[in-house]
């Protein structure tokens, strides 16, 4: 000791600091060392614990975005208990990747069987329509409270669902299992190639693909004219539906939509999902499944894209360039994002339309929100929470529960109950006045106006 300290007799002021610094024992510097990298593993996975801890796990109040004479948010929305309440994640599940991986890896989906209907386009393509009936889950012909509607007017909800998503991701089956149980009719439209099923024709679908579900949505209306429609899109899936929903305007037979997690504006999260660590780590698993699904469907790809391109893919962005942009026939991969992000077909929606998106979404960014277009179109009410990650949102202490399902649910049965949508009369009283069109002329015309045409169609 004394040897040591006579070492440093050249630098006085330091001495004394060294000596007390040499005498901590050993152990408490890797106790530190330790604390701080716990502090910055928990940063790098924005694990939230502590913060929920020092709310007393109250959860986060849900923020809603909306116009201020919103019709959908007055008889509808304002009315949505869960809308106006708070989101608390699962304690053990307190950060966004947490979320999203339990989701992927587990996230404890309701067993039950679909009925397949297996629908031929006139390209030659197939989907699967994977559907789940009320009578499937409960006893026939009875709703939760009670009442008893014909078999034909029961309402159908649709479901669009995420990229390489079929009707077997767990959240697909949070979702269908709920709505048939409160009484609904399910049904699953499963991308092209998806579903387990072939393609049978060159013709795949994409971010942008709407003319699916359109077709998808006519027959549907068609086979059962009298049951009110409802759509629910997550993911890839929300942002076909918005981009559909703006592009049919007043014509689409849908009476009320959901867009789960959009990701509002492709470039915007192409250039997100590239930009940190984690989020590259995200890149890298949508390439797996996308590579997964490109190998599925070898025989027609390497025909029309280039194979060697897709197998050596390294990122989202390398994969829509060797493949959906050729099969797009896009120029160049931003010219597919441009065209086919929907934030630019949010003022043209003309059904009551509620997003939901986290503020902490790893891969469909929240800086992509469309927050000013969603405020300026009286159709939409958006949702906003600060946590639950990309589609995950599980709940209670068992993650048995999935936050925006029961969100989605109350939104829907609302809207469904309300006589406005249903009966011409009433309909009428509750119009706007002609002053009241002109002044709400397109592209932002009023709910009422669109509910009262559709009736009257
Ligand atoms: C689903 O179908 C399979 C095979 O037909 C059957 O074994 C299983 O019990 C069914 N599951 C449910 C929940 O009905």
């Amino acid at each position: 000791m004394d040897c040591f300290s006579s070492s440093f007799e050249s630098v006085p002021s330091y001495g004394p600091l060294l000596k007390a610094a040499f005498s901590i024992p050993i152990s408490h510097y890797f106790f530190g060392a330790f604390f701080i990298f716990l502090l910055c593993f928990c940063h790098f996975l924005e694990i939230h614990f502590f913060r929920d801890l020092l709310t007393g796990f109250a959860g986060q109040p849900v923020s809603l975005t909306f116009h201020s004479s919103s019709p959908v948010y007055h008889f509808v929305a304002s009315k949505c208990k869960i809308l106006h309440s708070r989101y608390l994640s699962t304690p053990w599940l307190c950060s966004p990747h947490l979320q999203t991986a339990f989701l992927t890896f587990f996230g404890r989906p309701p067993a039950y069987n679909y009925t397949r209907e297996l629908f031929k386009l006139a390209d030659g393509g197939t989907i699967a329509l994977d559907w789940l009936m009320h009578t499937d889950v409960m006893k026939p012909g009875v709703q939760e409270n009670g009442a008893i509607i014909p078999d034909g007017k029961i309402p159908i909800m649709i479901v669009i669902p995420g990229l390489t998503s079929d009707s077997d991701a767990a959240y697909v089956r949070h979702l269908t299992f709920k709505m048939a149980k409160c009484g609904w009719n399910v049904v699953v439209s499963n991308h092209r190639g998806l579903g387990g099923v072939s393609l049978t024709s060159d013709c795949f679908y994409n971010a942008g693909w709407t003319q699916d579900i359109r077709k998808v949505i006519e027959h549907i209306h068609c086979q059962h004219p009298e049951a009110p429609l409802f759509t629910v899109g997550t993911s890839i899936g929300a942002n076909i539906l918005v981009k559909y929903l703006g592009e049919e305007g007043l014509k689409t037979p849908i009476i009320g939509a959901a867009a789960i997690c959009s990701p509002w504006d492709l470039l915007i999260c192409d250039r997100f999902i590239s930009r940190r660590l984690v989020q590259r780590f995200y890149d890298k698993a949508l390439t797996f499944g996308l590579k997964g699904f490109a190998q599925l469907h070898q025989s027609v790809l390497s025909r029309l894209a280039d194979w060697e391109g897709i197998t050596k893919s390294r990122s989202v962005r390398d994969f829509d360039n060797y493949a959906t942009r050729l099969v797009g026939k896009y120029e160049t991969v931003d010219t597919y994002y441009r065209r086919c992000s929907s934030a630019g077909y949010v003022g043209n929606v003309m059904v009551p339309l509620l997003c939901i998106s986290a503020i902490d979404d790893p891969v469909c960014t929240r800086e992509a929100i469309p927050w000013d277009e969603c405020r300026a179109n009286k159709n939409i009410i958006l949702a906003t929470t600060q946590h639950g990650g990309h589609l995950a949102y599980f709940e209670g202490i068992t993650a048995k529960s999935v936050w925006w399902v029961r969100a989605v649910d109350e939104f829907f049965s609302i809207l469904n109950s309300n006589p406005l949508i249903h009966t011409s009369k009433e309909m009428q009283v509750a119009s706007p006045s002609p002053a009241e069109i002109s002044i709400d002329q397109a592209p932002y015309v009023n709910v009422m106006t669109r509910l009262r045409m559709q009736f009257l169609l």
